[in-house]
């Protein structure tokens, strides 16, 4: 679907050529475009500032009916997100007048004062991920997807560029694939019907699977994984996904939580805030998805996809609050409420995790807290690490793949919130206030000395309302992260 080729503008057939313009600088080479910037200019209506748009119709300078300039406002403020924007916006705008191909004119990277391969992959983003459709439960599949994504650009940076072209569609592909896994309604993703679909995928990339069933984890005792899915009719599970590379010394963990419905339990959600609780997965979406995609680039360090998937319903057979359980570590927890849920299947998912793979690193992804929201809006999610090098790693890979994440504190003296009169612990913080930082300190009770990070993605895991390279749904917020982050350890 995505190219990258040089072509002769006056005698190439296109749908529609996209053409980015700086208002303050000149940023292509070919005379043929700069000839059609020119002309637009003379305009009233287009300067090239941020956003701006025109199109020209039957230009005699090139082939193509539809010439869109597109504005990117001065060159000094251009950042990855304005290129990755403009392009998933003209995607949709594509797809809204039923175009089957789109051309870019991919702008001079040299002229650009951006670093020459992550300008590309961030407009090759923005285009593969503002063509993905979720209309499968559409009898009317009223959009079609563009067929072809082409970007034009001289020939010698055709070969140069090429393998990034690749790249970046295999991680967005597993970004589209988490996006499709969270938008998927909780009906069709049982937990017994998830851990098949992410099984299926995993093994297609030969990835080894192995799927500890509800009476293996019994058996093992995990009590705190086994104590969320009790209320639900469909039977729990954790999955484990292995990335092997010969001689790799780094083993790397990725946790994600996967509640395929948080209907809070017995302290049950009220009807606005369950809405999206289908999302709740998204953390084991991102996670699955993520060594998928560095099975396929065959990315060279070991890693262990650990996923823990439940329900969390209410019914006669579900935890109340007041119980207390046993978890796989041993500790015990008071069920402070049953909707703090999440923090109990990641404690055991990630002390199996530990004790059976000694992983150098460990991250987890979760949909954890309301408060994380709170405290940084829907677009932002938090870190929260036992290393600041780690952090810093997390917060530049969210940098550069806007995927972005802030550091946010483990204050020691906030971990009296967690006591129980009963038990070693409560689920459920004594305070309202901090919530994100109290169910971080919840699961660092369980990563002893493991060097480990994990990120709140209950805002940006889901978007109600589409932006410029995502329709409303799952985001598939932490795909692009991960795999960079991969890429600075
Ligand atoms: N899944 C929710 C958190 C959530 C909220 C995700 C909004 C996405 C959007 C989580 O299991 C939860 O219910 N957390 C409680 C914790 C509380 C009971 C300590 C919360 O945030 O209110
Ligand atoms: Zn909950
Ligand atoms: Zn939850």
């Amino acid at each position: 679907m995505l190219h990258l080729k040089s072509a002769d503008l006056t005698k190439q057939k296109m749908d529609a050529l996209a053409i980015p313009v700086c208002e303050d600088k000149d940023i292509h080479v070919d005379p043929v475009i700069k000839a059609v910037i020119k002309k637009a200019l003379q305009l009233e209506e287009f300067s090239g500032k941020k956003d701006e748009g025109v199109t020209l119709y039957d230009l005699p300078e090139i082939k193509t009916r539809r010439a869109v300039l597109i504005g990117l406002g001065r060159l000094e403020n251009l950042d990855l997100e304005t290129l990755r924007s403009m392009t998933g916006k003209a995607v949709k705008a594509g797809i809204k007048n039923e175009l089957t191909n789109l051309w870019f004119a991919l702008p001079a990277v040299k002229k650009l004062e951006l670093e020459p391969s992550e300008a590309i992959t961030a407009m090759l983003e923005g285009a593969y991920l503002g063509n993905h459709l979720f209309q499968k439960y559409k009898s009317d599949k009223k959009k079609k997807a563009l067929r072809q994504i082409n970007f034009v650009t001289e020939r010698q940076a055709v070969g140069k560029f090429r393998r990034l072209c690749s790249k970046a569609a295999t991680v967005c592909e597993g970004t589209c694939l988490a996006r499709e896994w969270i938008s998927t309604p909780s009906n069709d993703k049982t937990p017994e019907k998830f851990k098949r679909s992410i099984v299926n995928l995993a093994k297609k990339q030969r990835l080894k699977v192995q799927v500890i069933n509800e009476t293996q984890l019994k058996q093992k005792k995990f009590g705190a994984l086994l104590a969320v899915a009790a209320g639900s009719q469909s039977k729990p599970s954790m999955v484990l996904l292995e990335h092997k590379v010969p001689g790799a010394k780094k083993t790397v963990a990725f946790v994600g939580k996967g509640v395929t419905f948080d209907s809070g339990g017995l302290n049950i959600k009220t009807g606005g805030s369950m809405g999206d609780m289908k999302s709740d997965m998204s953390g084991a979406a991102a996670v699955a998805a993520t060594l998928i995609t560095a099975a396929r680039l065959k990315t060279k360090v070991n890693l262990i996809g650990a996923i823990p998937i439940v329900e969390n319903m209410p019914s006669g057979r579900a935890i109340r609050p007041g119980d207390i359980i046993r978890s796989y570590a041993g500790k015990t927890v008071e069920i402070g409420n049953t909707d703090a849920e999440g923090r109990l299947i990641l404690i055991d998912a990630m002390a199996y995790t530990i004790k059976r793979y000694k992983p150098m690193m460990m991250v987890d992804l979760a949909t954890l807290t309301g408060a994380c929201v709170v405290a940084l809006g829907d677009k932002i999610a938090g870190v929260f690490s036992n290393d600041t090098k780690l952090a810093a790693s997390i917060a530049a890979s969210g940098e550069k793949t806007h995927e972005r994440c802030w550091p946010m504190p483990l204050p020691d003296d906030y971990k009296e919130l967690l006591k129980s009169d009963f038990a070693d612990l409560n689920n459920m913080p004594s305070s309202r206030y901090g919530g994100a930082v109290t169910a971080a300190l919840f699961l660092a009770e369980f990563v002893e000395d493991t060097r480990w990070a994990h990120i709140d993605i209950a805002g940006p895991a889901y978007h109600k309302k589409e932006n410029a390279y995502c329709g409303p749904g799952g985001s598939g917020f932490g795909v692009r992260l991960l795999m960079d982050l991969l890429e600075r350890i």
